[in-house]
């Protein structure tokens, strides 16, 4: 017999005076590969039109649907209702602007993020939109895209204990972002200029290292790797500004 499920659902208005943030009940049948997804399109369409939450690609493609699932942040397609317990609890991700219900505002966290970070690749030279196109290492390449692959579902900020503690930290996936650059060969930005961007307590080490971000990544990035690397790409950094040039170290990405 299919199973009777019980959602408790954060409800909050933050644009009507009269609503007050509270937890409501909700009780779905489970259906065959269901869904989240499923679950909150009928809990809308069936039983309360107003409930507020985001999806756009139903994929893990778009990040739009992330949201905190038992305490664990994550995407509400990809979560199957099979592996969840009768009684659930969903919550909107913390850190991001609240719009509704389980809908949060990561587009400006994120653009403000990448703006902090010039989220850009920095060169000199002058675009030639006729000149060929130029050439790179598959190696290199391949190793951009792998951190490319973020789909700013905002997961690892939510679990993240700093960015819960200080709102100006970068968190993992603006980290992750500016070792993407570090590793483009056409941006022309030097170490001295990569570490006055993160090579502070909002930055790098600001990080506690407890890699909630990495367990809880849709995509599985290397946030471990990223991280550790950038740590120690940044100390030597610092030590390296103190010595003459032929005592200088660098860590590669
Ligand atoms: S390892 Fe760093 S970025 Fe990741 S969750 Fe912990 S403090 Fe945040
Ligand atoms: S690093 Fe992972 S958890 Fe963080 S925003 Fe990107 S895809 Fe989401
Ligand atoms: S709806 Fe796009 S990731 Fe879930």
């Amino acid at each position: 017999m299919a199973r009777m499920l019980k959602f408790n659902i954060f409800r909050y208005n933050p644009q009507d005076p009269q609503s007050v943030p509270h937890m409501q009940s909700f009780t779905i049948d489970e259906t065959e590969s269901m869904t989240l997804f499923i679950v909150l399109n009928r809990l809308r369409e069936e039983q309360d039109p107003s409930l507020q939450f985001d999806f756009c690609c139903r994929a893990g493609i778009c990040g739009a649907c992330a949201m905190v699932v038992n305490g664990r942040p994550g995407l509400a397609c990809h979560t199957k209702t099979k592996e969840l317990p009768e009684e659930n609890t969903l919550m909107p991700l913390p850190v991001f602007k609240l719009v509704g219900d389980l809908s949060v505002d990561t587009g400006t966290w994120f653009r403000a993020m990448y703006k902090k970070i010039e989220s850009w690749c920095h060169t000199k030279k002058v675009f030639d939109p006729s000149a060929p196109e130029e050439r790179m290492d598959n190696a290199v390449a391949e190793s951009i895209y792998e951190l490319d692959r973020c789909i700013e579902c905002g997961c690892c900020v939510a679990a993240c204990g700093t960015a819960l503690m200080r709102e100006d930290f970068l968190g993992a996936t603006a980290l992750n972002r500016v070792a993407r650059f570090i590793l483009d060969p056409r941006d022309e930005r030097t170490e001295k200029e990569y570490f006055d961007i993160i090579g502070t307590d909002e930055g790098i080490f600001g990080c506690m290292g407890l890699l909630a971000c990495q367990d809880v990544c849709p995509k599985y990035l290397p946030l471990q790797d990223v991280l550790g690397k950038l740590r120690q790409k940044m100390a030597f950094a610092a030590v390296n500004n103190l010595l003459p040039s032929f005592m200088k170290r660098e860590v590669k990405l």
